[in-house]
């Protein structure tokens, strides 16, 4: 039987974005076949597919090559040798990170221990929606060490990173500012952040004494926030192409600061869909595309203006 899947057959435009017909694959020793429901679109994807990063890099002899790190979906099949997960389950993965990707499938092979169950609580939606994200707000959130009652700034709140470590810093009781565009300052505050209007003057002219900066924006924008920092604050930029930049900045400052790559972490995504599922975090999803609108997809991230995450609807 065959299914359909999404390749970069050469790096370029999203217009580049196809589709290919492929058999659907049998699981080998130590993984499960998951017929995907929605996989998410994430910067990396839309960046590799443009030929920039590592990922490019590193498998622009593997062309065409199919993005995706996120997924969600249910298991069709196992090898003989699985036996956490059974046929039926509905799953969710950070998968193939950083070299194999393919979650832009219909059907996929991934080893068991990168899938995890979904609660009953958990739409597949909400849980396509966290995997890289989520991690990334957990783990940068973890690094910067944030204490109750500290005061902590956010750039780009809104975005798919952002919404999440918004709410992780305010579930440790945090106070949170963060950064946005005006459409985003009334959902900002309902999830309880002071939500500051970065096109109206540079957040530097407006909060002063922060005690940990996640900047999830880079250059100029994260040069300006350092100017928000009390003494020994500390920092943690996102984005990698201006981390080194960032950090030597921050350091001549006297702040501690390091860039991070988030790292898959099966047990750490088991507590994201926990707190989804018992209402402690919400994902926001701007909007699910269809797989054969794929372009449109990448079109809407390459904006910048995404509000959460964007999905693919794989089933359809
Ligand atoms: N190092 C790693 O392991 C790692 C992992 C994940 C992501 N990343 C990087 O982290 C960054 C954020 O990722 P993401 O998935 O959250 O991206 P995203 O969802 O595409 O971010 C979109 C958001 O960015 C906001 N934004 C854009 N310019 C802004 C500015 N100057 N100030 C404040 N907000 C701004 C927009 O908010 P408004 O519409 O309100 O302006 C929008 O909501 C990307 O560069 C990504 O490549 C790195």
């Amino acid at each position: 039987m065959k299914c359909e899947q999404v390749v970069i057959p050469e790096f370029g435009t999203a217009e580049v974005l196809s589709l290919q017909q492929i058999e659907i694959p049998e699981p080998k020793a130590g993984e499960v076949l998951v017929k995907v429901a929605f996989a998410s679109v994430n910067p990396i994807d839309v960046k590799t597919r443009a030929g920039l990063g590592w990922a490019a890099a590193e498998n622009k002899d593997k062309l065409p090559w199919t993005p995706g790190y996120d997924i969600s979906g249910k298991v069709v099949s196992l090898a003989s040798d699985c036996s956490r997960l059974s046929a039926g389950d509905e799953v969710a993965g950070f998968i193939g990170f950083p070299l194999r990707g393919g979650g832009y499938s219909q059907y996929i092979c991934v080893p068991e221990s990168e899938l995890t169950r979904v609660p009953n609580s958990v739409t597949l939606e909400a849980a396509a929606a966290l995997p890289l994200a989520g991690q990334t707000a957990a783990q940068a959130v973890n690094k910067a060490q944030v204490k109750e009652g500290e005061r902590v700034l956010i750039l780009a709140g809104a975005g798919g990173v952002g919404h999440i470590a918004v709410q992780i810093a305010i579930a440790a009781k945090a106070e949170v500012y963060t950064t946005c565009s005006e459409k985003n300052l009334d959902y900002l505050a309902t999830l309880g952040a002071h939500a500051i209007n970065y096109h109206f003057a540079p957040v530097s002219e407006r909060l002063q004494d922060v005690d940990v900066l996640i900047d999830l924006v880079g250059g100029d924008a994260a040069l300006d926030a350092l100017k928000c920092l009390r003494d020994e604050a500390r920092v943690i930029t996102v984005p990698t192409i201006t981390a080194e930049l960032i950090c030597d900045k921050a350091k001549l400052l006297g702040f501690q600061a390091s860039g991070m790559l988030v790292q898959p972490d099966i047990e750490q995504l088991d507590t994201l869909l926990y707190m989804v599922g018992v209402g402690l975090l919400k994902t926001e999803i701007q909007h699910i595309y269809p797989y054969t609108q794929v372009t449109e997809a990448h079109l809407q991230l390459e904006t910048g203006r995404t509000r959460g995450k964007v999905l693919l609807d794989m089933q359809c």
